[in-house]
C-alpha cells in the first residue's frame, strides 16, 4: 500500500516544532505521543462498544456522584497507564479519580509536566452511538524536580497551561491540540494507525450561526441568559434567519463543531446547579485555552475562565465559549 508522505504524522509534527527551540528536551512531544497512543487504544474500544460486553454501567458512582460507564474506567486506566510509564508526566488528575495521583517513582519525580483529564466526555452518549471524546490539559510542574508532585501543581490557573487538547471519537477520530503557537488537528488514519495532520493552524471564525445550549433548562437560566438565547432565535431575521441550535450533549463534539464552523457554546448556572455543571480543571480550562489560541473567547459569565484560581480538583464552573464576535455580543447581555 502507498502511504501519502506529504502528510505529517503527529510525531513528525511535534518533533518538527521542537526544532525551533534548541533547548527543548522533547518531553512535550513524548507526552503527546503517549496521549495519542492511549487515544488509539480507547478508540478501538469505543468502536466496538456496541459489540462487546463493555456497554453499560460499571456499577460505580464517580466522585461527582454520577454513574460511571465501563468505558470511562477503561479510558481512565489507559491514559493513566501510558502516562505513568512514559517519561514526561509526574502525575495526573482525572474526573474518575477522587484525588490527584503523584506517580512518585525516580523517573516521574523528574518529569516536567502534570496532566488533567476527562478520560471520556459525553459518556451518557455511548449507548446510543453518538460522538464522545477525551479532554486533556498539561501544566509545567511547580514542585521542584526530584520530589513527588503536590496539589499545587494541579491547582494552577488555566493561563499557565503549556498545552491542551481533546480527542473526538466521531465519524472520524481526531486529536486536536493547542500550544501557545497554534491549534492543530490530526485525523486518525485507520489504514496506518497514525494521527495525521489534517487541520493545520485552526482559527475559530469570528462569527458563526450556531448556538449550543441545553434548551430543556431554559426556565432555570438567569433572565439575562434567557434574553440572549431569545436574541439568538431572533437574530438576523432581516438577513437570512435566526442562528441554528445544535446540542449533542458531548461537550467535546459540541465545542469542536463550533471551533471549526464558528458558534457559541453555553453551560450557564441553573437553579439546580448554581455553580454550573462542567468541571473547571479538565473541561473548561483546556477548551478555554484551545479557543483562545484559535482567536475565540471563554468566560464563566463574569471573568475569563483562564484567570480563575482553582481551589479544588473537581471544582465546577459555568461556561460561555466560542467565536469572539458572538461572545462580545453575549457579554452585552451579561453585564450587571
Ligand atoms: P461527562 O460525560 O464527562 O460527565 O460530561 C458530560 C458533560 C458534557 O460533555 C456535556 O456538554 C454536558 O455534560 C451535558 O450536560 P446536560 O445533559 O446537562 O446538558
Ligand atoms: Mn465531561
Ligand atoms: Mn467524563
Amino acid at each position: 500500500m502507498m502511504v501519502n508522505r506529504k502528510i505529517l504524522t503527529l510525531d513528525e509534527f511535534t518533533i518538527q516544532q521542537m526544532r525551533d527551540f534548541p533547548h527543548a528536551t522533547g518531553e512535550l512531544a513524548s507526552l503527546l505521543r503517549d496521549i495519542g497512543l492511549a487515544a488509539k487504544r480507547v478508540n478501538v474500544e469505543v468502536n466496538k462498544a456496541g459489540l462487546v460486553d463493555i456497554l453499560g454501567d460499571a456499577g460505580e458512582v464517580n466522585v461527582q456522584g454520577e454513574d460511571v460507564k465501563k468505558l470511562d474506567v477503561y479510558a481512565n486506566n489507559q491514559f493513566m497507564g501510558v502516562l505513568k510509564h512514559g517519561i514526561s508526566c509526574a502525575g495526573i488528575g482525572s474526573e474518575e479519580l477522587d484525588d490527584f495521583i503523584a506517580f512518585d517513582d525516580p523517573v516521574s519525580n523528574n518529569s516536567k509536566y502534570v496532566c488533567l483529564f476527562d478520560p471520556l466526555d459525553g459518556s451518557g452518549n455511548i449507548d446510543v452511538n453518538v460522538s464522545i471524546g477525551t479532554i486533556f490539559s498539561v501544566y509545567r510542574r511547580i514542585t521542584p524536580k526530584g520530589q513527588p508532585v503536590k496539589r499545587e501543581d494541579f491547582l494552577q490557573p488555566g493561563i499557565n497551561q503549556v498545552a491542551a487538547g481533546y480527542i473526538v471519537y466521531g465519524s472520524s477520530t481526531m486529536m486536536v491540540y493547542a500550544s501557545r503557537r497554534g491549534v492543530n488537528g490530526f485525523t486518525l488514519d485507520p489504514s496506518i494507525g497514525e494521527f495525521s495532520l489534517s487541520h493545520p493552524d485552526i482559527k475559530c471564525p469570528e462569527f458563526g450561526k450556531i448556538y449550543s445550549v441545553n434548551h430543556g433548562n431554559f426556565f432555570q437560566y438567569d433572565q439575562n441568559v434567557q434574553d440572549y438565547i431569545q436574541q439568538c432565535q431572533r437574530k438576523n431575521i432581516d438577513n437570512g434567519g435566526p442562528y441554528t441550535q445544535r446540542y449533542i450533549g458531548s461537550m467535546v463534539s459540541d465545542v469542536h463543531r463550533n471551533l471549526i464552523k464558528g458558534g457559541i457554546f453555553m453551560y450557564p448556572a441553573t437553579k439546580d446547579k448554581p455553580g454550573g455543571k462542567l468541571r473547571l480543571l479538565y473541561e473548561c480550562n483546556p477548551f478555554a485555552f484551545i479557543i483562545e489560541v484559535a482567536g475565540g473567547k471563554a468566560t464563566n459569565g463574569k471573568e475569563r475562565i483562564l484567570e480563575v484560581i482553582p481551589e479544588k480538583l473537581h471544582q465546577r464552573s459555568t461556561l460561555f465559549i466560542g467565536s469572539k464576535g458572538m461572545m462580545d455580543e453575549l457579554e452585552t447581555f451579561l453585564k450587571p
